[in-house]
């Protein structure tokens, strides 16, 4: 495979495998130059702190003492429990990012009946006008582009012609972009984890239940077509009583993330250097609590974490990496392997894995198991009485009758990660556009983020128990719909 054509097939990297990433390639000065010399980073003022310690010492700062109750600030504005969009026949989409997320994500907003793309925003010129590109040759009016450094996307948020923002950018800027995006009275989609901090959950909570704005943390593993079967056959009672659930991202990432021409700059690495747990819980957390119905009955209520010793990067870079390759001035923290348990207020349990630097095959664990048996993916497989008695796994496949709506709607959805993606957008933007309910919110976003701090805080207390914030402050014991959802009427 050359250049190109891996990194095509790596562009949807998150979920999906994305095939051999070990050698490294050439760097383009000119345009990475433009985010990651030091006076650009230091002069975007997006709340890095210094690249190699700020963030860890303000996440430690805003992650609760081991132990401590994660006390619920005072409500400041209402809830968004069942809160459903306006209708609107278009939904004027603005997005903010146009690297390997963003920049294939543009296609499937752009597939979508009744949706207009009007503005992006990369202060990477070329990617801007390239998805810029995107939009007129899909036969739309050409966007507004804004491209002028770090914190254009600001002005794209003031617009008065975008009733959605997506944001698709490096984790530290998703907090201060959801913020001017409803603060700009605009829903926001973000990319996970919705944020890196705490403080900085409960201030967006704050912020959506204050501007009446949707805060969604686009968790696309949510829509898969088997996360979406076992959901269905959890909720119609073929597992039993919910009694544990696991889930993951164990990828390997170690190519990719010492590749220089991947990322616009060094950023998901750095992120290694600054906190020790669970950096990406969101992909194996979201589906495990949706089969749970976590803030729809019951709820996540605390954290266990335990990390490895992180040497997996350090020892890639040893053997792939040149003397005076700028990584060399880092030191790894993330432990390679987080394992956290996470109890709910039902006594259930969710076993959470993270791990992008050693090597092994993909997986999300994506496990649901209960009174009447248990399912397991990677490779897919199903044990559950009466159906099974033979201590033999099953065929997840003779299980299709469960398939979701959209899934039987949408039998070949186009776009990456088996069509999960096109799935997610598709729905989010029916939502908006028939002004429904989502099929997740603020609540949901904050609470499938929330072991990124508390994994960090609690394997610094040697395993202690962190708890997880009642986010929903009480509602998480209604009853609601979420993403099992109906297939809406017209
Ligand atoms: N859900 C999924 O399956 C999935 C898959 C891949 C990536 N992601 C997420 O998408 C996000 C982006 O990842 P990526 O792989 O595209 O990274 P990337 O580095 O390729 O892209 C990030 C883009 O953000 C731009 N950017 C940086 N600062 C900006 C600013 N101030 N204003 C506007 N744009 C700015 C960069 O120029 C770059 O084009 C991450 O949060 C990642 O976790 C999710």
């Amino acid at each position: 495979m050359n250049d190109d054509a891996r990194h095509e097939a790596a562009r949807q990297d998150d979920p999906a495998p994305a095939g051999a990433a070990g050698e490294t390639n050439r760097q383009d000065p000119s345009r990475r130059s433009v985010l990651w010399t030091t006076a650009g980073v230091a002069g975007a003022g997006l709340g890095l702190g210094s690249l190699s310690g700020g963030v860890a010492s303000a996440a430690e700062a805003s992650a609760p003492a081991a132990g401590a109750p994660a006390a619920a600030p005072a409500r400041k504005g209402r809830t968004m429990v069942d809160v459903p969009f306006e209708g609107r026949s278009t939904v004027r989409v603005g997005i903010v990012g146009l690297g390997n997320r963003g920049g294939s994500m543009i296609e499937l907003f752009l597939a979508v009946p009744g949706v207009r793309v009007v503005a992006v925003c990369d202060p990477v010129r070329e990617k801007a006008e390239q998805a810029a590109a995107k939009v007129t040759a899909a036969g739309q009016p050409a966007p507004a582009v804004y491209a002028k450094g770090e914190h254009d996307y600001e002005n794209l948020c003031r617009r008065g012609d975008i009733d959605f923002v997506y944001v698709a950018t490096p984790w530290e800027l998703h907090f201060p972009m959801a913020k001017a995006a409803m603060l700009g009275g605009k829903h926001v989609g973000v990319e996970c984890p919705v944020a890196m901090r705490l403080d900085e959950l409960w201030e967006l909570v704050d912020l959506s239940e204050r501007t009446r704005r949707h805060c969604m943390q686009l968790e696309n593993c949510c829509y898969g077509k088997n996360e979406m079967r076992v959901l269905r056959m959890a909720h119609a009672g073929l597992f039993g009583d919910l009694l544990h659930g696991a889930g993951a991202y164990n990828h390997d990432l170690r190519g990719l993330m010492f590749d220089p021409d991947y990322y616009e700059g060094p950023w998901r690495r750095l992120w290694h250097t600054r906190l020790r747990g669970d950096l990406y819980p969101n992909h194996g957390f979201g589906p495990v609590a949706n089969y749970m119905d976590v803030n729809r009955g019951d709820r996540a209520v605390s954290i266990a974490s335990f990390g490895t010793p992180a040497l997996g990067l350090a020892e890639y870079r040893k053997k792939h990496m040149p003397a005076n390759d700028p990584s060399w001035k880092e030191s790894y923290i993330s432990a390679d392997r987080t394992i956290s348990l996470i109890q709910t207020a039902k006594g259930r349990v969710i076993r959470l894995e993270h791990d992008v630097s050693t090597p092994h095959p993909y997986s999300r664990i994506n496990s649901l198991g209960g009174t009447r048996g248990v399912f397991e993916d990677y490779p897919e497989r199903i044990y559950i009485e009466p159906d099974h008695t033979d201590d033999q796994w099953a065929d997840f496949s003779a299980y299709a009758e469960w398939d979701h709506w959209l899934w039987k709607e949408h039998a070949n959805p186009p776009g990456g990660h088996g069509g999960m993606d096109y799935m997610m957008v598709f729905r989010v933007m029916q939502c908006m556009r028939l002004g429904l309910v989502p099929d997740f919110d603020v609540y949901d976003a904050a609470t499938w983020t929330a072991p990124v701090p508390l994994s960090h805080q609690s394997i610094k207390a040697k395993g202690a128990p962190q708890q997880i914030p009642d986010f929903t402050r009480g509602e998480w014991k209604k009853a609601r719909s979420g993403m099992d959802s109906e297939k809406p009427a017209g």
